[in-house]
């Protein structure tokens, strides 16, 4: 791969600490950086997980990372940047000998336990997105705050170079990304195969309330079938969903 062929991390931005780096994606989003900036941070202050929550990791342990995408998509195909960034964790851990799971919406797994998160945010033009920013924690060395949680030194027995992992998760947005504007096939291929909850009971949280069943399908776009024990199936797409547990 040529340095010319990848655009996330063409232009990338390392600072010591933050509040968030997708706050920081923000910004430089709005002074006009380029599709593929990639901004990376030792510390964050403030960082957000999904529903409000945060993310915490102890300073310079871990990839903290946020990649500004000016990609247009179909309103529907939004759930593929935070696929994207999924597939992309997978990746990376599997070449660094740690094999993991993809936990339906945004987390991946190794063992029972998270080793890293996906926090998209969209700007949406007239009801369509054009700008996003794929924000991705993963924890590398070190023990991770927050149970149950791990990190990949934890897995692979030892410390890793946090550059050679953040240059391979970038590699994996870029491969991935390069497929957003083509078909859905590979994407839903490669998340139903390494999803950790197909035929796997969970209880899912939606409008604060929980619902359990055993996970009979998982689509990259309409998000996971449950199938209750009345016999009864219900969707849940992923922007609705506060809480997955396994059960
Ligand atoms: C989650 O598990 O709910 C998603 C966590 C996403 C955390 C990353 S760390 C880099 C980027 N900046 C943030 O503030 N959040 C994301």
């Amino acid at each position: 791969m040529t340095p010319e062929s990848i655009w996330p991390g063409r232009r990338i931005v390392c600072v010591e600490t933050c509040e968030s780096t997708n706050d920081l994606a923000w910004r430089a989003a709005f002074e006009g950086a380029p599709h593929g900036t990639a901004i990376f941070a030792d510390e964050q202050t403030r960082g957000r997980g999904r529903q409000g929550r945060t993310w915490t990791a102890p300073r310079a342990s871990g990839i903290l990372c946020s990649i500004l995408l000016r990609t247009e998509l179909d309103a529907d195909h939004s759930p593929l940047v935070t696929v994207v960034g999924a597939l992309a964790v997978t990746e990376v851990t599997r070449r660094f000998g740690v094999p993991t799971r993809i936990r339906f919406p945004n987390d991946v797994y190794v063992g029972g336990r998270k080793l890293a998160g996906v926090l998209v945010e969209a700007r949406f033009i007239s009801s369509r997105p054009d700008l996003f920013i794929l924000g991705i924690g993963l924890n590398v060395n070190g023990r991770p705050m927050g149970l149950p949680a791990t990190s990949l030194a934890e897995e692979a027995g030892h410390e890793l170079s946090r550059p050679a992992v953040a240059r391979a998760l970038l590699e994996g947005v870029d491969e991935w990304g390069a497929r957003l504007d083509g078909p859905v096939d590979p994407f839903q291929e490669a998340w139903s195969s390494r999803s950790e909850l197909l035929d796997r009971s969970v209880r899912v949280w939606e409008n604060g309330k929980s619902t359990t069943g055993t996970v009979s399908a998982i689509h990259c776009l309409e998000g996971i079938e449950l199938r209750l024990h009345t016999g009864h199936v219900r969707f849940y797409r992923s922007e609705h969903v506060e809480r997955l547990e396994m059960v």
